[in-house]
């Protein structure tokens, strides 16, 4: 299909959830592929503007804001900022980071919907829902919890259940109550007003499977196991208390659905922009209403069916607005082979990856492109990043530059000689970096990120072969002119490498451009050979990149490990279920048990033995009292010396490893077999009896 010309392009990049910081997933799915394509169409002159933005509402906030005793408006305005901080920091070159508690956003979102009902484009539904009558409130999903109906997990939320991973619908959760009040809900009818999917379902099905084939196979294939079916109309508002309120009479404690005004919010930031730089951008309608524009959705592949199916939906029913031409959507990262997960905080923080390596963001966004996962879920590992980081980027990119500007420096005191009469090696290397602009550029204009940025470190594979075949270390000795043709086409290498890593690794190509005194670079100069011209003085060469040691990196698997263990504790603690109580006894059996307060003057490993360790208790009787414990593995002597603990008096005495114990100290055995020696609250003296 003949590509259609535009003149301008949107692009967008999903607002995320202002309820946690933003990890290497998202990064690698989202905002690094979308900024390296912005930068590519900066670079190339093209009129872009690259649109992004916190997604503030939605449930998650409210329980998130509950949890902590704040309100939602503080937990976005905590994570709006650390979140648009870290972006700033990878990078990330919006031209707006905008929010959509904002003003104009709650506005224009509102004004929409407002279109869309007056226009009759959206229909009234009474469902039932689950209600909290203690709270007076209807119940999102999130907010009930109940046993699931797959597992038998007892605390499955009302729209999934953690452990067995099932979709769940509220009505499905078996005994459910109310996370809020913890009483038990009650069905109630509500209204709601729905987009009717049903009815664009064939409009749908010519738009995305007849006029977009190009689309992405997980793209286009997700979106047809959808079309396949029959699309259902999709509520677009939501009895909740934090949201933008629904703007029809009688809706009263109604907000818009969060998938309704989030990806509004791509228009409203737009709008914000141009109303604030209206010189450099313009009118907002030309990004949005122009056919000429092309307007791309960067996401992850858990937002498919959002800016596929439902938002080009609204956008179709409202009537004015262009449709997406393409949505490159990325499917998962995983992280050491495991899911990545918020909740089990099983991630790389892109704040905390900013702690531990300092001003090596271009490493991380190196990492991710390489591993992008474009058409399958890929992997993140620690081990890879050191090895990408040591054996490409060091030894490769920063190898060749760092050779080339020392060799110019030793031997043309760092400026920029003549190139001489070529010679075959010379006309072959030209010939092999000529070819990469148009390699780079076919893949990054249909979305292929990992394929574009190893054809940009070819140009460094190129750079290094060439030196390495003209030796001229040798050649200077007896022929120092040949020498300066071959400064000259490894210098100009250098310069095409500034400008081909500036859409992925923009901040050391800014290292390398102030290195060698480019000022200006243009995107059209790449494959030329006379970017730097003779006479030009270049800087002081250093190393673009260093290396990564082992240390390092077992740092951060030691972090990992320390994560998996606590998940490890918790879900067996979340899992537990206290043993059956043992058959009932009469008050005479218990009376027949003499239960004491015994002090602990001294205590002692048993010889040979590493599960016993020896007390002498003061039991109050003026003689002391030895008893045998096997609890070595879990207390030191030292951790018990000095203690209160509770023991059994009239315990048959007992004899192991050759001693006599004179009872037995009780303990708490825990729900991993982990154990706790029983004490008194308060100070008790020896020998004081317990009933
Ligand atoms: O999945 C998410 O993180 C959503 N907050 C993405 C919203 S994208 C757009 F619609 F704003
Ligand atoms: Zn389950």
């Amino acid at each position: 299909m003949e590509q259609k010309k535009f003149k301008r392009t949107t692009v967008t990049a999903a607002l995320p959830y202002a309820n946690g910081g933003v990890h290497i997933g998202h990064l690698a799915g989202v905002y690094v592929p979308a900024d390296i394509y912005v930068r590519y169409l900066r670079l190339k002159k093209e009129d872009v503007v690259f649109i992004g933005g916190s997604d503030e509402h939605g449930v998650p906030i409210t329980i998130r804001a509950k949890k902590e005793g704040i309100t939602p408006q503080d937990v976005c305005d905590r994570y709006h900022k650390m979140i648009k901080d870290s972006f700033k920091e990878f990078g990330i070159s919006f031209d707006i980071y905008s929010r959509t508690t904002s003003s104009t956003h709650n506005k224009f979102a509102s004004d929409f919907f407002k279109k869309l009902y007056e226009d009759g484009k959206l229909i009234e539904k009474e469902s039932e829902q689950y209600y909290d009558e203690e709270a007076h409130q209807f119940l999102a999903d999130r907010y009930i919890m109940g046993e699931c109906p797959h597992c038998g997990n007892p605390n499955a939320y009302g729209d999934q259940c953690e452990k067995c991973g099932s979709d769940l619908s509220p009505m499905e959760l078996i005994n459910p109550h109310s996370t809020i009040s913890g009483s038990k809900p009650v069905i109630r009818k509500t209204k709601n007003w729905y987009l009717p999917l049903n009815e664009y379902q064939n409009w749908l099905k010519q738009w995305i499977l007849q006029e977009h084939p190009e689309w992405r196979p997980n793209v286009y294939g997700q979106c047809k196991s959808w079309l396949d079916m029959d699309l259902q109309p999709r509520a677009m508002t939501r009895d909740l208390d934090w949201g933008i309120p629904v703007p029809v009479e009688g809706a009263e404690g109604k907000v818009l659905y969060v998938w309704f005004d989030a990806p509004i919010g791509y228009i409203s930031n737009t709008k914000e922009l141009c109303e604030k730089e209206p010189e450099k951008y313009g009118n907002w309608e030309k990004w949005w209403k122009d056919p000429e524009t092309r307007l791309v959705h960067f996401i992850g592949k858990d937002n498919i069916v959002f800016h596929c199916l439902i938002f080009p939906t609204m956008l179709k029913a409202h009537g004015d607005y262009i449709l997406p031409d393409n949505v490159p959507a990325n499917e998962f990262l995983n992280l050491e082979n495991d899911k990545i997960s918020t909740s089990r905080n099983w991630a790389v923080w892109l704040h905390e990856y900013l702690q531990d390596f300092k001003g090596k963001q271009d490493v991380l966004r190196y990492v991710l492109t390489a591993n992008a996962p474009e058409t399958k879920d890929n992997n993140f590992t620690w081990k890879d990043f050191q090895e990408r980081n040591n054996s490409e980027l060091v030894a490769i990119y920063g190898n060749f530059v760092n050779r080339a500007l020392q060799l110019t420096k030793k031997y043309w005191n760092g400026i920029v000689p003549e190139c001489g009469e070529l010679q075959d090696v010379d006309k072959q290397a030209i010939q092999e970096f000529k070819d990469v602009k148009d390699k780079v550029e076919s893949y990054l204009n249909v979305f292929k990120f990992r394929e574009a940025q190893k054809e940009a470190m070819t140009l460094a594979r190129i750079g290094n072969k060439y030196i390495t075949e003209c030796e001229p270390w040798k050649v200077w000795k007896t022929d120092p002119k040949r020498v300066e043709t071959i400064l000259n086409i490894s210098l100009q290498l250098v310069a095409n490498l500034a400008i081909a890593f500036e859409p992925f690794l923009p901040f050391s190509s800014k290292d390398l451009r102030n290195m060698i005194g480019m000022e200006e670079f243009d995107w059209s100069e790449l494959g030329s050979t006379s970017i730097l011209k003779p006479g030009h003085q270049l800087g002081e060469p250093h190393l673009l990149f260093e290396k990564i040691e082992d240390e390092t990196i077992q740092e951060q698997l030691d972090k990992l490990a320390k994560t998996k263990e606590a998940n490890e504790a918790a879900a067996a603690a979340a899992s537990y279920k206290a043993k059956p109580i043992k058959p009932t006894i009469d008050f005479s059996d218990f009376e027949k048990l003499d239960i004491r307060v015994g002090h602990i003057k001294d205590c002692q490993k048993v010889k040979k033995s590493n599960k016993l360790l020896q007390f002498t208790i003061d039991d109050g009787s003026g003689t002391d009292r030895t008893i045998l414990s096997g609890i070595a593995k879990v207390y030191s002597p030292e951790q018990l010396i000095g203690k209160d603990v509770l023991f059994i008096a009239n315990l048959a005495p007992r004899k192991m490893m050759g001693i006599e114990s004179q009872g037995m100290i009780l303990s708490a055995v825990n729900f991993d077999d982990s154990l706790s020696v029983t004490t008194t609250l308060g100070e008790v003296k020896p020998g004081s009896q317990v009933c």
